[in-house]
């Protein structure tokens, strides 16, 4: 499998579909993103996920709005347009905190279309004078670069996925039976295409070096038993799910076996502390305490330069009803029942979630908790440097120096 048969994101110029991957593995919907407050949505309520993903539509929804014939009357002039890309991306920004990428990628998209709009040309005689720049102009530019992030994720992935796969196989030291344990879903699903941690999965596979992968379920959302499982299982990579309390049982039975725990990642310090999924600080215990290498697989994107340490990540607080609970597929349809409005049944705690566009009934949500708890939902955690074996970059493999405890990232990123 490829980007290209699983994908999160449709795109061609003027238009945005994204797999709503709360629906996930039961249904298979795209859903179109016409607007800035659909993918803001889109984003918030985890219909895509992921930290490359949410970068990618965050900037192709703007590139979807900017040439509706609506926005027109307001990118006139290039500082029109300027204004309106800026604002927008402010918005855009709010969806989500934790991953960097979006910021990164907005980052990069303002600075591309400010410094279109001040365009200047030597004349003939050598001195400056100012290019008309319009709003088109810049517009364009726009488009340039937001399209640009969508090809160069793909390519990204894979030379990660190049890279991880070279690293394990250099440090493996056990016999053919090659076992690699993940976390969440960093698959073609939560990117552009071919995926990070996955990735490399994914290349061990291609390469028939891959003896089993096992993904974790990764509560609440379930990423690993939704999204990873079936990738796995989309891609015929033998695999196995477990729950995540299972992680150290499995190492301990199987610790000759397990070649690497690889994992993703939303944010990466300059220090190489890693905030990713929430269950990865725990897995990297484990995979300390049983000496197994733990990789972390991330384009360069996925690291903030301007934070020194781990301290500094803001970590997303979800809220409660996804702790307390478990969606699935339809198994009762009764769209006369009052549950089916969308509102609670007090008598069943089954939730049916009901299509708008076509009144279907698609998902039902099953309460899973008492009643009355307090909930506790960090949707990420911080993964110490020190933990971590080897950071993988699109780039290369970061490594830490004899008996430091940190990576130098930037050392690493940023060429003298
Ligand atoms: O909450 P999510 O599903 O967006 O979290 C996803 C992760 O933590 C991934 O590991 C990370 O974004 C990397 S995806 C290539």
């Amino acid at each position: 499998m490829t980007g290209a048969t699983l994908q999160a994101i449709r795109y061609q110029r003027g238009s945005l579909d994204i797999l709503d991957q709360l629906l996930l593995p039961h249904e298979t919907v795209y859903v179109s993103i016409t607007s800035l407050e659909l993918g803001h949505d889109a984003i918030k309520t985890m219909k895509v996920r992921g930290a490359p993903a949410i970068a990618i539509v965050a900037a192709l929804t703007l590139a979807v709005v900017l040439i509706q014939p609506s926005t027109q009357p307001r990118l006139q002039t290039a500082q029109e347009a300027v204004k309106f890309i800026e604002d927008s991306l402010d918005y855009l920004k709010t969806s989500r905190p934790t991953a960097v990428n979006l910021f990164d990628a907005a980052h990069k998209l303002a600075t591309g279309v400010r410094s279109t709009s001040r365009l200047e040309e030597k004349d003939q005689s050598g001195s400056n004078s100012h290019v008309t720049v319009t709003g088109q102009d810049v517009v364009n530019k726009y488009l340039e670069l937001a399209e640009r992030m969508l090809e160069e994720d793909v390519r990204d992935n894979t030379n990660i996925g190049k890279f991880g796969a070279e690293f394990i196989l250099k440090v493996w030291k056990g016999s053919d039976d090659l076992r690699v344990i993940t976390h969440c879903n960093t698959g073609s699903l939560a990117t552009a295409g071919y995926g990070t941690a996955l990735g490399i999965i994914r290349a061990l596979a291609g390469q028939q070096k891959l003896s089993h992968a096992y993904c974790t379920e990764t509560r609440p959302y379930n990423q690993g038993s939704r999204l990873t499982a079936y990738e796995l299982v989309y891609e015929k990579i033998p695999a196995t799910l477990i729950t995540d309390s299972m992680a150290s049982a499995l190492l301990a039975q199987h610790t000759d076996k397990i070649a690497a725990i690889v994992v993703g990642a939303d944010r990466v310090a300059a220090n190489g502390d890693t905030a990713n999924k929430i269950g990865t600080y725990q897995l990297a215990i484990t995979a300390r305490y049983h000496n197994v290498p733990f990789i972390v697989a991330a384009p360069s994107t996925s690291v903030d330069l301007n934070i020194s340490s781990g301290k500094d990540i803001h970590i997303e607080v979800r809220p409660p009803v996804e702790v307390t609970t478990l969606r699935g597929p339809v198994v009762v349809v009764d769209p006369n029942s009052s549950t089916s409005k969308g509102s609670s049944s007090s008598s069943t705690d089954v939730l049916l979630k009901q299509d708008e566009a076509s009144g279907k009934i698609v998902s039902e949500t099953v309460a899973v908790a008492a009643r009355g708890i307090n909930v506790w939902n960090p949707s990420f955690d911080v993964t110490p440097a020190e933990l971590i074996s080897a950071i993988v970059t699109e780039k290369g493999v970061v490594l830490k120096e004899d008996g430091v405890q940190q990576f130098d990232m930037k050392a690493f990123l940023v060429p003298m």
